[in-house]
């Protein structure tokens, strides 16, 4: 079993707060994702979890049953890190087998895991290898290897794929989203990567500032995330700012005006915003409407087309908008530079963010992603 609550956990380096007022249940089997701008305090919370680092303040429970107190070794937990030192002068088995030994398991059964653990990462042809021989990839997943002998009942890792290279993330990551599959524990996954989170988690939890800004399944953050920050860091490109002043606040709708001066209905509801303030208009750079069925329109000019094959993201100025907005745009898109482009919007594809950064929550409902 590996079901674990954090209640109130918080953490201080000399005198400095670093985590704080994290609550959070995570069941059995379920795969967490941390993710957050560097220095937000994925690492620490992770640690604190591993028994690496002491708790400042709160409760963490695995199984009902207090552990702040309970050296690492003794979790039913274990560690996958960004910096995997293998042993090497030691086999891959004999790194598999390395801690095992320490704690004196039984020979047999030490071969069993071994070989059990080989069997699910593709390392078995490998076994008797050095690291040296091996590419990035498979040293890496010689470190899950030490971790999954230990049988624990949650894992831990910590940016494991970020000193591999592009395409090889890609086949790890997928690995990984298998091994969680065939092994049904419960993970936790550190990554400043929101494609990694995005992919792999059941429920993402958003750190910033050693704060949870968010916690929900993926999509969940994707469209009816509850800030600007939340907003701002799920999603690529980056969803599309622009300042808009309140008209007509409402509990279904609610009126701006754009900065082409043209009015639009937003499907929000005016929490907390009245008549003449400013806020932030947001537009996902799929979420722009075609001509025909737009409620309001902005001109804008193409500055650069960034032509990907399978979709061109248009970068496009306009008129009282601070930096460009960025349209997506299906296949190869037939644009000349400096032509000018109409951005259709509508109110039920649009996020509205109050001066404090606090979202108005849609009111719309999109089918199999809860609010
Ligand atoms: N041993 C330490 N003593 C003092 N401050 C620390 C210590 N370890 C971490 N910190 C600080 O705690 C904050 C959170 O660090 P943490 O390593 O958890 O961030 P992170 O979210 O994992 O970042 P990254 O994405 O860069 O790995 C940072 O400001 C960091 O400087
Ligand atoms: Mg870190």
């Amino acid at each position: 079993m590996g079901h674990l609550t954090l209640e109130g956990i918080g953490k201080d380096y000399d005198g400095n707060e670093i985590s704080r007022d994290i609550d959070l249940t995570i069941a059995d089997g379920e795969f967490v994702v941390f993710v957050g701008p560097s220095g937000c305090g994925k690492s620490t919370l992770l640690r604190m979890v591993a028994g690496l680092e002491d708790i400042t303040r709160g409760q963490m429970s695995l199984d009902g049953e207090r552990i702040n107190e309970i050296p690492p070794q003794e979790r039913d937990i274990g560690m996958v890190f960004q910096s995997y030192a293998l042993y090497p002068h030691m086999t891959v088995a004999e790194n598999m087998a390395f801690g095992l030994k320490l704690a004196r398991t039984d020979k047999a059964e030490i071969r069993r895991r071994v070989e059990h653990a080989a069997d699910i990462l593709q390392l078995t042809p490998l076994l008797e290898r050095k690291p040296k021989d091996l590419s990035g990839g498979q040293r890496q997943r010689v470190a899950i290897g030490r971790t999954l002998v230990k049988e624990p009942a949650v894992f831990l890792f910590d940016e494991p794929l970020s000193n591999l290279d592009a395409s090889l993330r890609v086949e790890m990551r997928v690995q990984i989203a298998e091994l969680h599959k065939r092994l049904g524990a419960t993970m936790i996954y550190v990554t400043h990567d929101q494609v990694e989170a995005m992919t792999l988690a059941d429920r993402i939890v958003l750190l910033s500032g050693g704060r949870i800004a968010q916690v929900g399944a993926p999509l969940s953050l994707y469209h009816f995330p509850q800030s600007l920050e939340v907003a701002e860091f799920i999603g690529s490109p980056r969803i599309n700012t622009l300042p808009v002043t309140v008209v007509d606040p409402g509990p279904r709708r609610t009126g701006v005006r754009l900065p082409s001066g043209e009015p639009l209905a937003v499907a929000v509801l005016a929490r907390g915003l009245a008549a003449g303030d400013t806020a932030t208009l947001g537009v996902r750079a799929e979420d722009f409407v075609a001509p025909d069925r737009a409620e309001a329109r902005l001109t804008a000019r193409l500055m650069v087309a960034e032509k990907l094959g399978y979709e061109t993201l248009a970068h496009l100025q306009v008129e009282g908008v601070e930096g460009t907005l960025t349209r997506r745009l299906d296949g190869l898109a037939h644009l000349e530079e400096h032509q000018a482009v109409v951005l259709g919007l509508a109110g039920d594809h649009c996020h509205l963010f109050g001066p404090d950064g606090r979202a108005c929550p849609r009111q719309v409902e999109i089918p199999g992603i809860a609010h």
